[in-house]
């Protein structure tokens, strides 16, 4: 079959380019709300009609008032010229001005050498406020969720607490608030010492936040719970190159994210020997020589660290570097464990109580005098976080709006019943006692350090590993 070639289509490229042109043009003018033409200087030589509806607004009643003059006078915030001294289109742009607000168009026109001899504006359209609306609400829509990711993120890199978070008003907490907001206003190393669930950390966080370094990153490291193997790394980095694999692309150690800012390291006691030389030296020299490279980099950080171990005791012993030691020492905080401030125990608990029912959705729970008394009597050997898993359990176990002292009957172990040797029962073989004894102790551990096995062993005189072998084997 033949192909006929379609009528009037004209075949050589300078006529259907022309022709292009033309339809172009054409099409345009109808479909746009305005058109207008400005010259090699700027000046306004033709508008079409959609155009002169614009005048009004613009402060004409005539177009001959208006064709002739420089667009830059007669249409405020106009690029046109932009566009007659670059040669650039500007494809699309919003234009506001006292006409109201348009989607425009801007296009140099060239002759036949390539020259710009003057420029056409096309208004897109005009209230795009209403005509793209759909656009704009998809706009809108991304903004806002830009600013909530943004808020987020300013709100996850500021400190979680402030000195206000530290619930307390005993003489003993006042002391601690007192000499951490001394330690605040200095840029010197702070020890923060206490048993396990004192609110070390939230110190370490507060102190930062009220610090110099403030607007800064607070970096904590948990000395305890990263695999001795990773410390080095995790300290000081990985150069680019140094590993295969997953590190190939090399890393920042937390000295270098902590730059500027403030480096937790918690769990301080728990470091190995081996490590506690090398972070000793980049703690004079506040310098780090990331693995596998010979550079050193430059750091600037505050350390504040904590530990719930006997420093003294450890250095007496061995296990501890000396140096190191008075080096981390230098302004040393001590907080009260809880049976030290039971004054505090309401404000802490209703505090407590607060953020449970903020965090569960439900509502916030009282506490009858009877369960004060209870609480009261109990040793809290997890302190405070401790009380604050008493109270999520209980208010887990019941639907009353006030609390009970029979509600943290289950919860908390009688102090008698914890000391006082098992009299009920014949006599059985003592690997079988011995079992049942360590089965329960871990149990109360666990329960009283809210399930944080660090903390627990802790309490429980054995090492991490010891728990977890003693976890593995239990069932
Ligand atoms: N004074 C306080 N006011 C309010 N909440 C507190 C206070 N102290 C501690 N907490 C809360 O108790 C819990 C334990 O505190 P934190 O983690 O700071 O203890 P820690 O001393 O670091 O314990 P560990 O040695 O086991 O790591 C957290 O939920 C914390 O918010
Ligand atoms: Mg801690």
């Amino acid at each position: 079959m033949k192909k006929r070639a379609p009528p009037a289509l004209p075949r050589d490229a300078e006529s259907i380019h022309r022709l292009a042109a033309r339809s172009m043009f054409d099409l345009f003018s109808s479909v746009s709300e305005g058109m207008m033409l400005v010259d090699r200087a700027g000046r306004v030589v033709w508008i079409n009609e959609g155009y002169k509806r614009f005048l009004p607004a613009l402060g004409f009643s005539r177009a001959e008032d208006f064709v002739g003059r420089p667009v830059g006078e007669v249409v405020p915030n106009t690029l046109m010229h932009h566009v007659l001294e670059t040669g650039k289109p500007i494809l699309i742009d919003l234009l506001t001005n006292k006409a109201g607000t348009f989607v425009v168009s801007r296009i140099p026109l060239r002759d036949a050498s390539g020259e710009v001899i003057g420029a056409i504006g096309m208004v897109l359209f005009d209230h795009p406020e209403t005509t793209l609306q759909p656009l704009i609400a998809k706009f809108a829509r991304m903004q806002q969720d830009l600013d909530e990711a943004r808020r987020e993120l300013a709100a996850q890199r500021r400190s979680k607490y402030t000195f206000a978070s530290f619930i307390g008003t005993s003489p003993a907490a006042l002391e601690v608030k007192r000499q951490a907001r001394r330690a605040a206003q200095t840029d010197a190393t702070v020890l923060l010492l206490g048993e396990t669930g004192t609110g070390k950390e939230l110190l370490a966080h507060a102190i930062h936040a009220a610090s110099a370094r403030a607007e800064r990153p607070f970096v904590g490291v948990n000395l305890a719970a990263v695999p001795e193997t990773l410390l080095e790394a995790e300290f000081f980095g990985v150069a680019p190159g140094a590993y295969t694999g997953a590190d190939r692309k090399g890393r920042d150690g937390k000295f270098k994210l902590a730059d500027r800012g403030t480096l937790f390291l918690d769990e301080a006691g728990d470091m190995p020997l081996a490590l506690q030389a090398k972070l000793l030296r980049a703690l004079q020299d506040q310098e780090v020589e990331p693995l596998g490279s010979n550079k050193v980099v430059k750091v600037d950080v505050r350390v504040i660290a904590a530990t719930s171990r006997d420093l003294k005791a450890m250095v007496a012993g061995g296990r501890f570097r000396e140096d190191l030691y008075y080096r981390l020492n230098v302004l040393p905080v001590r907080l009260p464990p809880l049976r030290d401030r039971l004054s505090d125990l309401e404000a802490l608990a209703e505090n407590l109580l607060e953020s449970i029912a903020a965090r569960t959705g439900m509502p916030q729970r009282e506490l009858t005098p009877s369960a004060l008394a209870a609480l009261a009597a109990h040793p809290w050997p997890g302190n405070i976080r401790e009380l604050r898993n008493a109270l999520e359990q209980a208010a887990m176990l019941t639907d009353r709006p006030r609390l009970e002292a029979e509600d943290f009957a289950q919860v908390l172990p009688a102090p008698a019943a914890r000391s006082e040797p098992r009299k009920t029962g014949p006599l059985r073989p003592l690997p079988q006692l011995i079992e049942e004894l360590e089965r329960t102790s871990i149990q109360s551990a666990l329960a009283a350090t809210g399930g944080n096995k660090v903390s627990a062993a802790r309490l429980l005189g054995i090492s991490r590993a010891t728990l977890y072998e003693k976890l593995s084997t239990r069932k």
